[in-house]
């Protein structure tokens, strides 16, 4: 079976209260039934963390065994070549999801460490740009 990790960066244990006109009013523990329903043969595992340190050990922990990983790494997008080194570090393909269209707003939010690292990058799309990235990361060949 495959698997797929889903990373959630700082903050992102607030969607559903937090700045809803941006992120919606949906908590990300309810979308993720919607994920696994989605697909029932793959193993979804999710790790949230508001510690930089801790998505990296997240990483290093299943990126050199786990089929992908769709990581929406928050405002460390902008700031952590830290992240980006594990990114680097590990076989795993990656993608980067924002749920905010991050080009729409403020200047600093414009530019990723992590994107250079990724297969590929979905912004703006709200929670579904989730669900795209696991559907594109279960579609590669081993
Ligand atoms: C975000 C965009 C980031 O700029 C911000 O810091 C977040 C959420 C998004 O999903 O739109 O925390 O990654």
């Amino acid at each position: 079976m495959k698997q797929i990790l889903i990373l959630n960066g700082p903050n992102l244990n607030l969607l559903g209260k937090r700045e809803p006109e941006i992120y919606g009013s949906r908590t990300f523990v309810d979308y993720l039934e919607t994920i696994e329903q989605a697909f029932p043969d793959i193993q979804i595992r999710y790790f949230q963390s508001n510690h930089e340190g801790e998505l990296i050990d997240k990483i290093h922990e299943l990126g050199f065994t786990i089929d992908g990983i769709v990581i929406n790494a928050g405002a460390y997008t902008h700031t952590s070549i830290a992240l980006a080194d594990a990114l680097s570090a590990v076989p795993a393909p990656a993608v980067e999801v924002h749920i905010s269209n991050v080009h729409a707003r403020e200047e600093f939010r414009h530019h990723s460490y992590l994107s250079a690292k990724c297969k590929g990058v979905i912004v703006g799309l709200g929670l579904l740009g989730y669900d795209l990235a696991v559907r594109y990361l279960v579609s590669l060949e081993k």
